[in-house]
């Protein structure tokens, strides 16, 4: 196989989505969507933190996640960070080295690379997957179909 650096490959990608379908399967919404975040961080090793945001009139407020640490930003103005910034023009945002980007809103201090999903129904952003790595230049365009493609089976689990 070729050598990804403990990055997600196609094979997995397809691997994993089978694995999110079994896992939120027999659940429902909250239950559900930590089911969907503990599938994904235990099945891509670069995918250090995990958690969903959900929006909450001008804010996006955090939902189920898993990772070594709490985050403090479990409240983000749309607009803020790269998670508001996701939120507000709709589409992924990739950082592949938060230290360069002035967005950036620090939750950990291993982070070196971050991606925002966002999730949408009936065309309006709902909420998002948000990614932190440890690793510099963590995710490609193979993370971000991946993602959308997560993102698309969450729209139902949010009520
Ligand atoms: N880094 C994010 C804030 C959320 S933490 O990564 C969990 C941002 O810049 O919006």
């Amino acid at each position: 196989m070729k050598a990804s650096n403990g990055r997600l490959t196609r094979e997995q990608a397809r691997e994993v989505l089978l694995k999110i379908d079994a896992a939120v399967g027999a659940t429902q919404g909250r239950e559900a969507r930590e089911a969907l975040v503990n599938a994904l961080r235990s099945s891509v090793p670069t995918y250090s933190w995990v958690g969903l945001y959900g929006v909450e009139g001008k804010d996006l407020v955090l939902d189920a996640w898993t990772g070594p640490a709490a985050t403090e930003h479990t409240r983000i103005p749309i607009g803020k960070g790269v998670c508001g910034f996701a939120a507000k023009a709709g589409r992924t945002e990739i950082v592949s080295d938060v230290s360069r980007d002035p967005r950036y809103l620090q939750c950990f201090l291993s982070t070196r690379a971050e991606i925002v999903v966002p999730v949408f129904r009936d065309g309006a952003v709902i909420g998002e997957i948000d990614i932190d790595s440890d690793q510099l230049d963590a995710f490609s365009t193979l993370d971000r179909e991946f993602l959308e493609a997560v993102a698309r089976k969450l729209s139902s689990l949010w009520s």
